[in-house]
C-alpha cells in the first residue's frame, strides 16, 4: 500500500471556515473572532447565535426582532407531539431529537428550497423549535403534560419553564445560557463535519441536521456530557476516585470528559464552565459533587496529562440544575444547531461535494464461481 493514510482525518485541512477558530496551540477558541470566554462574561445565548449566523453581534433593535422570531415560533404542532409521545419512553432522547427533525423536515413545503434566506429561516425555526422538542420529551418520561412555550420568557427561562413548569433562580438560568454559548460552535468537529458533508452532496439542511445528531450522539462525541454523569454517578464519592479510575485503566477504558482530539494542554472553554458548575455547586449546596469532581480530576489529569474537556463540567452542571443524565446531549443539540447550520450555510455557499479516497486492503481480484459449492 501506498497511499499515506490519515487515519480519523487527524491533521487533515479540509476546507476554509469564517464561523470559529480552533488555535491549538493556545487553547483558544474564538467565534467570528470573538473569543469565547469574553462572549460568556459579556453576552446571552440569543446574542451568540445571531453572532454565529450573521457574522456581527446584533444591535439592540437587531436583537429585539431576532428575539420576537425565536419567541413566536417555538410551538410545535399537534402531530409533532403526539408523535413523541407515541415513541418508545426507554428509547435515547437522542433519537426522539432525531425523529423530530427529520418530521420537521417532511412536513416544511420548503425543505428543498435553496438560498441563504430560506435556509436562514430553517435554522432559527429549529433553533425555536428544539428546545420545545426536548421539554415534551423530557416530561413524557416523567409521565407530565407538556408545558407550552411563553413569548413572555427568554431563551434559557422558557426551557426551565417548559421542563420544569417553573423558572429557576437567575443564577441558574445564567449558567445554562453560559453553558449553550460555549456549546455553539466548535469548527470541524465530528457531528458539523457530517453536516457538512451532507450538505456537500446538496441534500437538504433537515437532512444534514438530522446526521449531525447522530454524529452528535456518540460518547467520544457530544455523547461524553451524560457519560461523565453517569461515571460520576457509579464513581460515588471522593475518596473512591482512585480506585476506580485504577480500574477503569486496566480495563483499557476511556475516561469520559477528558481528552480531545485539538486541544491537547487543556480546553479553553473549561475555566469559564468550571466557574458555572461551581456557581450550581453554590446553589445547590453539592459540595460532595464538587469534592468528587476535584479528586477525579486530579488524580486523572495527575497519571496521564489528559485534560477535561468541555462535556466534564457540564455534565455535573446540568445534573445541578436538574436534568436527567440522558437529555443532556439533546440541550447540547440545543446549542449547536447555530454552529451546524452556520457551517451548512457555509457549505452551500461554496460547495465542493465531500468524497475522499480509501486505500483497498480486501482480496485480490477474483473470478465469481459458477456453483455455490
Ligand atoms: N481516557 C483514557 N485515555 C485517553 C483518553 C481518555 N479520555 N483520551 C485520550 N487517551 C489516551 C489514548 O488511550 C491514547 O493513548 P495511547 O497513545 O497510549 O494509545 C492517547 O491518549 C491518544 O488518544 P486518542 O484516542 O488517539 O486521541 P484522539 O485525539 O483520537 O481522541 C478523544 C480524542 C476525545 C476521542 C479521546 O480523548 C476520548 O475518547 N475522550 C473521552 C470521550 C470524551 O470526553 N469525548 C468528548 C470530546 S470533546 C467534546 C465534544 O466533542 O463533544
Amino acid at each position: 500500500m501506498t497511499e499515506e493514510i490519515k487515519k480519523g482525518l487527524a491533521g487533515v485541512v479540509v476546507d476554509t471556515t469564517a464561523v470559529s477558530k480552533v488555535v491549538q496551540e493556545t487553547n483558544s477558541l474564538t467565534y467570528r473572532g470573538y473569543p469565547v470566554q469574553e462572549l460568556a462574561a459579556k453576552r446571552s445565548f440569543e446574542d451568540v447565535a445571531y453572532l454565529i449566523w450573521n457574522g456581527e453581534l446584533p444591535t439592540e433593535a437587531q436583537l429585539k426582532e431576532f428575539q420576537e422570531r425565536e419567541r413566536a415560533q417555538r410551538a410545535v404542532d399537534d402531530k409533532l407531539v403526539q408523535l413523541i409521545l407515541d415513541l418508545p419512553k426507554d428509547c435515547h432522547p437522542m433519537h426522539v431529537v432525531q425523529t423530530a427533525v427529520a418530521y420537521l423536515g417532511a412536513v416544511d413545503p420548503e425543505a428543498d428550497t435553496e438560498g441563504p434566506e430560506a435556509n436562514l429561516a430553517k435554522a432559527e425555526r429549529l433553533y425555536a423549535q428544539l428546545p420545545t422538542i426536548v421539554a415534551i420529551d423530557h416530561r413524557r418520561r416523567h409521565g407530565l403534560d407538556p408545558v407550552a412555550p411563553t413569548k413572555d420568557l427568554g431563551y434559557a427561562a422558557n426551557f426551565f419553564k417548559m421542563v420544569f413548569d417553573e423558572v429557576p433562580a437567575d443564577e441558574v438560568v445564567r449558567c445554562f445560557d453560559v453553558s449553550m454559548i460555549l456549546y455553539a460552535e466548535h469548527s470541524f468537529n465530528a457531528s458539523t463535519f457530517t453536516s457538512r458533508v451532507i450538505t456537500s452532496t446538496t441534500s437538504d439542511l433537515y437532512s444534514a441536521v438530522a446526521g449531525a445528531v447522530g454524529a452528535l450522539k456518540g460518547p467520544l462525541h457530544g455523547g461524553a456530557n451524560e457519560a461523565v454523569m453517569a461515571m460520576l454517578e457509579e464513581v460515588g464519592t471522593a475518596d473512591k476516585a482512585s480506585a476506580w479510575i485504577d480500574d477503569a485503566l486496566a480495563k483499557k477504558a476511556k475516561i469520559m470528559g477528558f481528552g480531545h482530539r485539538v486541544y491537547k494542554n487543556g480546553d479553553s472553554r473549561v475555566p469559564t464552565m468550571r466557574k458555572a458548575f461551581e456557581d450550581m455547586v453554590a446553589v445547590k449546596g453539592a459540595n460532595d459533587l464538587l469534592d468528587l469532581y476535584n479528586a477525579f480530576e486530579e488524580d486523572f489529569v495527575g497519571r496521564k496529562g489528559i485534560y477535561p474537556n468541555l462535556d466534564y463540567p457540564s455534565g455535573p452542571a446540568y445534573h445541578l440544575m436538574g436534568f436527567d443524565t440522558e437529555q443532556f446531549t439533546p440541550i447540547f443539540v440545543m446549542a449547536r444547531i447555530t454552529g451546524w447550520t452556520a457551517h451548512i450555510f457555509e457549505q452551500q455557499a461554496n460547495n465542493a461535494l465531500i468524497r475522499p479516497l480509501s486505500a483497498y486492503d480486501g482480496e485480490d481480484q477474483r473470478e465469481v464461481p459458477d456453483n455455490r459449492g
